[in-house]
C-alpha cells in the first residue's frame, strides 16, 4: 500500500500522456472493448469512475448525455442512479438503433442534440425545479459541441456539472488533423460564459480523456 497523504503530487510528464492516449485508440483491446453489463461503452474506465463520484456528491435530477452509440454510458449512468436512489438520464442520438437496452431511468431521444427542435425536446422533459448534470458526447466538431454547451448549459445547477468529453482530439494529444473540437470549444466557452470553471480534480487520477472537459457550476 503507498503511504497515504505523504507523497508529493506530481503531474504525468506529456510524452507518458501523450503515449497512454496513443496505445488506447490503437489497441484492439481498449476503447472498442469496454462493455459495462454486457453494452458497448466508448469511455475510459477511469472517466467513469469520476462520473460515479460526480453523481454520488451532486445527484443531479436529470443527467442529459448527447450521443448515444450502443447506450452502454446510458445504462452505467442508470445503474449508478439506481444505486443512490436518485435520478435519470436523458440520451440523445441522431442515429436510429432497436438494439440499445431499455431500462426504467433511460429516454432515447432521437435527432442532432443542437437543433432546436431537440434542444426544445429534452427540456420540456425537465421540470424548472430539477437539476441537470449533461455529458457532451456527441458530434465533437467545435461548433456543434460550442452549440451543444450554449444549449445545455442553462439546465446545470450551481455545483453540478458538464462533461466535454474527448477534449484529446485536434492534438491534445491525438487525432491532430481532427480541426478544432471539443477543447477548442470549452476554451471559447469558457470566455463567454464565467459561471464555469474547468474542475482539475476530476482528472486527478491522471489520465483522462476530459482534459479541462470537467466543466463546474460556480455561479448562479
Ligand atoms: C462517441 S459515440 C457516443 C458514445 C457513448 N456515449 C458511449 O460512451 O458509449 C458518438 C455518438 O454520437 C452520435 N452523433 C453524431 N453526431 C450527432 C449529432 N449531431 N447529434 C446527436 N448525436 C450525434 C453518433 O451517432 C454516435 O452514436
Amino acid at each position: 500500500m503507498p503511504d497515504e497523504g505523504k507523497a508529493e503530487r506530481e503531474v504525468p510528464d506529456d510524452a507518458l500522456v501523450e503515449r497512454f492516449h496513443q496505445l488506447w485508440y490503437s489497441q484492439p483491446d481498449t476503447w472498442l472493448t469496454t462493455y459495462w453489463l454486457g453494452v458497448k461503452t466508448l469511455k475510459c474506465p477511469l472517466d467513469l469512475w469520476i462520473y460515479q463520484e460526480i453523481l454520488f456528491t451532486t445527484r443531479p435530477d436529470v443527467i442529459i448525455e448527447t450521443g448515444t452509440y450502443s447506450g452502454g454510458s446510458a445504462l452505467y449512468l442508470a445503474c449508478i442512479c439506481d444505486a443512490i436512489g436518485n435520478g435519470r438520464v436523458i440520451t440523445v442520438d441522431n442515429r436510429a438503433s432497436d438494439d440499445r437496452p431499455a431500462h426504467p431511468r433511460i429516454t432515447y431521444v432521437r435527432g442532432s442534440s443542437a437543433a432546436p427542435r431537440v434542444v426544445a425536446e429534452v427540456k420540456q422533459a425537465i421540470e424548472p425545479r430539477e437539476g441537470a448534470m449533461v455529458i457532451l458526447d456527441s458530434d465533437h466538431r467545435k461548433d456543434h459541441v460550442l452549440g451543444e454547451l450554449r444549449a445545455y448549459a442553462e439546465l446545470v445547477k450551481e455545483g453540478s456539472y458538464i462533461v466535454v468529453e474527448d477534449t484529446n482530439v485536434n492534438g491534445h494529444p491525438v487525432c491532430p488533423n481532427f480541426g478544432p473540437g471539443p477543447m477548442e470549444a470549452v476554451e471559447e466557452f469558457l470566455a463567454e460564459d464565467d459561471r464555469f470553471v474547468v474542475d482539475a480534480e476530476r482528472e486527478r487520477f491522471l489520465l483522462t480523456m476530459n482534459s479541462r472537459g470537467y466543466l463546474k457550476r460556480v455561479k448562479a
